[in-house]
Parts: C-alpha cells; structure tokens; sequence
C-alpha cells in the first residue's frame, strides 16, 4: 500500500494572522477600557481633541469587529479551508497580500479616525483611499478562498466552508453597496444615498455587518473548532445546511429595527421587525446544533478550559439572539432604543460569543500551528476564561440596567404632562453603571494580556510542568480534518 506524501500546508499566513488578532485584541479593548473610563470620568480626554471620546469611539469599534475580529476569521477559514479541502491555499502570495494589505487598512484607520476623518456611517466611517484598499484586500481573500475550495481533494465542500464563503461573499456586497460615494478630495467624499435611503442602506449594511461579518464568519469557526476540540462530529449535519441557509436569507431583511420610529416608511419598520423575530429560530438551531456536538460528554467541560470558552461563547450567542429578536418589537424598542441597554446586548454578543469563541478557537489552533503539543499554562487559559466570564457578566448585567433605568426615567411623566426627570438626572443615575462596566471591561482586558503572555511563551517553546494532561488539550488529531468532519451526516 502506497502512503500519499505530507501537504505543505501554507500556515505561515495562519499563523500571522493569529498573532495579530492577539496584538490588535489587545490595543481594541484597551481603547473601549479607556472610552468606558471616560465616559464614567468625562475629564479624562485631557481637553486633547485626539483623546475625544466621538473620534476614540470608532477606532475602538473598528479596532475590535476589524482588526481584532477580521484577523481572527481570515486566520482561521485560511486554517479551516486547507484543512478541509485536503490542498495547500491556492494563490499563496495573493494570500501574503490580503495579510499585509488588511494591516495597511488597520494602520489608515488608526491614523485617519483620530485625526477626525470619517463619513460617520457607523462601522463604514473609513474615507473612499482606505475603503478601494478594503475592496482589493477582499478580492484577494475571496480568490485565496474559493479557489482553494475549487482544487479540493474532496468532494464535499464542509459546512465551515459555506458559512465563511457566505460570510466573504456577503462582506463583499455589503461593503460596496454601502461606501458607492462621490470624492470630493483626498479624505472626503458625500455618499451618492441621501435622507432615508441614506439611513436605510446604511443600516441595510449595520445590521448584516452584524450577520455575516460578526456572526456568520464566526459560526464558520463554530463548525470547524467544537468538532474538533470535543473530537466528534457536529451533532446534526442536516440541521447544520437548514441553519445556513435560513441564516443567511433571513438575515438580509431584518435592517430596518436599527430605524424604528424614525422617517423609513411604517411597514419598512414591521418587516425588519417580523424578520427579526424569525430570525430566532435558525439562530437558536445553531446554538444548540454546537452545544449538542458534547451530549453524552458533559464532563468535559469540567476539566477542559478550552471547550468551555467554546461552549460559553455558545451560550452567549443563544443568549444575545434571544434578546435581539425581543429588542427588534417595536414596543419594546421604544424603551431600548437610545439607551445603554443596546451597547448591552452589543456586548453580550461581542464580548461573549465573538471574543470567546475567538479565543478558544486559537487556544485550539496556536499550538498546532508552532508544533507544540499544547499551550504554555492550562492555568492561565482557566485564569483567562473567570477574568473573561465575569468581566462580561459585570459589562452586560450593569448596561441592562442602566439602560431600563434611563429608558423609563425618560418616558415618566407628571400628572400635567411636563417630564418627572432631566435628561441630566437619567445621566448621574447611571455613573455607578458606569464604574461597573468599567471593572467589568478591565477584567476582560486583562484576561487578553494573561492571554498574550500564554501565547507568547507557547510559540518560544517554553513548557510548564503543571500544564494539564495532553489527553485534554491534543485529544483530536491535528490533521486531517476532512474525513472525520466531512462524514458527519450521521443519524440525526
Ligand atoms: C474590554 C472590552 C471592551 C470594553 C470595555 C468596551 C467598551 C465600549 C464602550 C465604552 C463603547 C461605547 C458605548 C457608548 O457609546 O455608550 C463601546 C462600543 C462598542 N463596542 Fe466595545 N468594548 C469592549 C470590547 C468590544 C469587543 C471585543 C467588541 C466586538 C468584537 C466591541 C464592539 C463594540 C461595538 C460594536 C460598539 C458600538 C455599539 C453601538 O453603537 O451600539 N467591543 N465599547
Ligand atoms: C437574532 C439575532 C439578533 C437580532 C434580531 C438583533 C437585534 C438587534 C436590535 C433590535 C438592536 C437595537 C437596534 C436599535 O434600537 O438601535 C440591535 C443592536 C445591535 N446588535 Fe443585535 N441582534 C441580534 C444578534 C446580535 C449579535 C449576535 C450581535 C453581536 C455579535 C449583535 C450586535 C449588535 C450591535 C453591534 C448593535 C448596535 C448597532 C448600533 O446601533 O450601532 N446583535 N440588535
């Protein structure tokens, strides 16, 4: 019998990607520690007009969904994609430029958003210069993508692949469609949309920015990493294809809760409302599709750090979809919309399900990718998770508060109809809030700097004696995936 030879796996882009969703974790976080801190202690932007919270604002939330997020998600379907299809990554240097090129954008957005350019579209403020960059650079990973996909040794194209490739695809669209302007000088442009079409494609855009890019992309990492850290298949093949495909269509129409009570046409609004609240039920067969993928091994969770960030992160998908669908009612949104309690849900589904299964996935990935059996310290990864998990609940339990607080102290009334509070008084009730969001994100930022050092020492080749044993951390092989993944249409 003949052995076929190794596949020269290109991890050398996997692996710089890796790192830098680390590094630019680390600066995106400390940027909302230090928003949060102001808006907790307004004084602390020194009157330096760089330091504003309006201009630190988005480089924090490009920071964290693009740097951090976009490095996390180009590392891992560029990991998931070879590894599935069975072929090295097609087009390696165009692989090389979307790398280099998406930390050129990083650097345009860290140098232009202080300076105060920006078409203040929320998460599309970049100017068109740093935009056409963005373009290329996704045509690049698009190619690199689908035509590894296309020289596949197998057959079947893996669930991982299809919501990646719906996540590249749809990115694509939405980033087009929303920055078509007219420049009007280096760093200045006036969208070809105005008024409510303005608003409508823009939130078109937002709304599925948070489907593909912050969702889709990740429930790609789901199917690849809980796999293949529990080392069984997804619990349901067949509801994995219902889930993608009610998913991606549902999504697309669901913009319009971002608009409620504003000048978009009333049945925009209950359309993006009903929408919404369809939107749940795929959301929630994916959530348990991954959970499930451990029934009959709970006690796993017990002792492996790494399945419970995963396994966590899935909770708080469940649980921040829940919430979106309740917040898109047009009642309900009357008393959220404005308030603290939406930077409560972002969060929720932010820090919990983007940032945690981001994390678990490179405990899983870093030390494959430098040929160590394991990480550096279990217990730094088990110290990573409580900084991380109680951090987050702090965050979100003090936001839902202080957003039904501010929500109903607007609305109240006297018997003569005049307002019972200021909108200053909805102010000072919430600086305790404030404080705790405050501890909440310093303890989730530290949990990525425990993570950096863990990293660190794991990709110079230290070894620690108290790391635990390798049956926990290398239980499944590193390669291949694709038989054990690919004949996953099993009975269920
Ligand atoms: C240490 C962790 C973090 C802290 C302390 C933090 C803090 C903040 C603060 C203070 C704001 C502004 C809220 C406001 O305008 O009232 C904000 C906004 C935002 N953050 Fe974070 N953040 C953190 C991590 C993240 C991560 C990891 C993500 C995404 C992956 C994220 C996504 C966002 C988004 C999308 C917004 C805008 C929300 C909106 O406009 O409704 N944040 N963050
Ligand atoms: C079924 C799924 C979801 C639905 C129906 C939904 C619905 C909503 C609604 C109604 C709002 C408030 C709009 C407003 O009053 O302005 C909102 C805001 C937001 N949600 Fe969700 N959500 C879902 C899941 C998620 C997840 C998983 C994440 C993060 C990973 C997320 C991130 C955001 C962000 C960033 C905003 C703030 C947008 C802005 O105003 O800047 N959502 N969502």
């Amino acid at each position: 019998m003949t052995t076929s030879p190794p596949i020269a796996w290109n991890d050398r882009v996997v692996r710089q990607f890796s790192i830098m969703t680390i590094v630019w974790g680390v600066v995106g976080m400390t940027l909302g520690v230090y928003i949060a801190a102001e808006l907790a202690f307004p004084a602390l932007n020194m009157g330096i007009p760089w330091l504003s919270f309006g201009r630190l604002r988005p480089l924090h939330t490009n920071a964290v969904i693009f740097a951090f997020g976009g490095c996390g998600l180009m590392a891992t379907a560029y990991h998931t994609v070879q590894r599935t299809s069975q072929v090295p990554l097609f087009a390696p240097k165009l692989a090389a430029f979307s790398f280099w090129g998406w930390q050129a954008v990083i650097i345009g957005a860290i140098i232009s958003l202080p300076l105060g350019y920006t078409q203040s579209k929320e998460y599309a403020e970049l100017e068109w210069p740093i935009d056409l960059l963005i373009a290329a650079v996704w045509v690049a990973f698009a190619i690199v993508f689908f035509g590894t996909i296309v020289k596949r040794k197998v057959k079947h194209i893996y669930v991982a692949n299809w919501f990646y490739g719906g996540f590249i695809l749809a990115v694509a669209l939405l980033h087009i469609v929303n920055n078509i302007s007219i420049p009007a000088g280096f760093m200045k442009s006036y969208p070809v949309y105005g008024g409510v079409q303005d608003a409508m494609v823009q939130w078109w855009y937002g709304h599925n920015a948070v489907g593909f890019f912050l969702t889709a992309g990740f429930l790609g990492m789901m199917y690849y990493f809980v796999p293949k850290q529990i080392g069984r298949p997804i619990y349901s093949y067949r509801l994995s294809i219902v889930h993608f495909w009610a998913l991606i269509f549902t999504y697309m129409w669901a913009g319009p809760h971002h608009l409620h009570y504003t000048a978009l046409p009333d049945w925009t609004q209950s359309l993006g409302m009903v929408f919404s609240l369809i939107l749940f039920a795929p959301s929630w067969g994916g959530m348990i599709n991954g959970i499930m993928t451990l029934s009959g091994a709970w006690h796993r969770l017990r002792e492996d750090p790494i399945l419970r960030f995963l396994i966590v992160a899935l909770s708080f998908y469940g649980m921040s979809t829940f919430e979106g669908p309740m917040m898109a009612i047009k009642t309900v949104n009357a008393l959220s919309h404005y308030t603290d309690w939406t930077i409560g849900h972002v969060h929720s589904g932010a820090l919990g399900w983007v940032g945690l299964i981001t994390m678990g996935s490179l405990y899983y990935l870093i030390p494959r990718l430098w040929g160590r059996d394991r990480m550096y310290s279990t217990n730094l990864i088990e110290l990573h998770f409580w900084l991380a998990t109680i951090g987050i609940a702090l965050y979100a339990i003090a936001l839902w508060v202080a957003g039904v607080t501010q929500g109903l102290m607007w609305r109240a009334l006297e018997p003569d109809g005049t307002l019972t509070y200021t909108f200053a008084e909805s102010v000072k009730a919430s600086f305790p809030y404030y404080v705790v969001r405050l501890i909440g994100g310093v303890l989730y930022l530290s949990g990525m700097i425990v993570m950096a050092y863990n990293v660190w020492r794991t990709v110079r080749g230290d070894t620690k004696a108290s790391a635990l044993p390798a049956t926990v951390e290398t239980s499944t092989p590193v390669t291949p995936a694709a038989p054990q993944l690919n004949t996953a249409s099993q009975s269920h």
